[in-house]
């Protein structure tokens, strides 16, 4: 048991790769807050969990809106006390090439994927500063390292993400709090179930392990990076995306 007492939030935590973490999370014994725009997914999966044994609550959430936020934190507090862990994990895709892309996608992948990222991070790092000790992990993506097609809000949330999450290791790291980002390449859930079967098999074909990479892979290095082995890891962005060559 790699997270006994210890307490995590992990944001989108209710489908896709949130949730692979939620479950990991939970087996390895934390106590985990499922926190998650998507009431009926995340009501379904606390039943699920439960029958399995498992115990994860779910908090519903909107990371783009601070009273939300702010509810969800202390939610989290009244329940267990403490915040340990943040996966700022919650994200959304609305595609198009810059001359077709509505400002208003624009406007909404940036407060979802950034803003919610920065509102989560202010609402928790005051609880940890208070007890000198945390681990935040940001999700990025491969799109926000190298660019995507389509995809110019969605990289430039992720590649903006990659600056905070330097930028809060260098402010944090002395007060005891860890901060890494996570890259994930293209991952079998329903943010790529969307793409068509042509583009899949390219972003197959592009990966040097030729598959695409699945919630649990992703899942197990937010939890080495949320647990004690990788408390030399800081300010670090781990690609997690099966060798891609973009
Ligand atoms: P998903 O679509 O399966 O899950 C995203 C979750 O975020 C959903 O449960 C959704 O309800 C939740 N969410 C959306 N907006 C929210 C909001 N405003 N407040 C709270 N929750 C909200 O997506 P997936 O694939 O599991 O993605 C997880 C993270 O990994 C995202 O940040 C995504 O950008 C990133 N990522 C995914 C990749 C992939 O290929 N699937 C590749 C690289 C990064």
């Amino acid at each position: 048991m790699r997270l006994t007492g210890k307490t995590a939030i992990i944001t989108g935590g209710a489908n896709g790769i949130g949730l692979a973490a939620c479950q990991r999370f939970a087996e390895e014994g934390a106590n985990v807050v499922m926190a998650d725009f998507d009431e009926l997914a995340g009501k379904q999966s606390e039943a699920d969990f439960a029958r399995k044994g498992l115990k994860a609550t779910f908090i519903q959430v909107d990371v783009a809106e601070r009273n939300s936020v702010k509810q969800l934190v202390d939610q989290t507090l009244e329940r267990y006390g403490r915040i340990d862990i943040l996966i700022n994990n919650a994200g959304i895709t609305k595609d198009a090439t810059l001359v077709k892309m509505d400002p208003l996608d624009f406007q909404r992948v940036l407060d979802v994927n950034l803003t919610g990222v920065f509102n989560c991070t202010q609402a928790v790092v005051p609880h940890m500063l208070a007890n000198g000790y945390g681990k935040i992990i940001n999700t990025s993506s491969v799109s926000g390292i190298y660019g995507n097609f389509g995809q110019t809000n969605y990289a430039a949330a992720k590649a903006a993400i990659v600056g905070m999450t330097k930028t809060w290791a260098k402010e944090f790291g002395r007060k005891g709090i860890h901060v890494n980002a996570v890259a994930p390449g293209f991952t079998a859930t329903a943010m790529v179930d969307k793409m068509p079967e042509k583009v899949l098999d390219q972003m197959k074909n592009s990966t040097s392990l030729q598959r695409l990479g699945q919630p649990r892979d992703i899942a197990n290095v937010y939890l080495f990076l949320a647990s004690e082995e990788s408390d030399y890891v800081h300010g670090h962005v781990l690609h997690v995306d099966g060798g891609i060559m973009m």
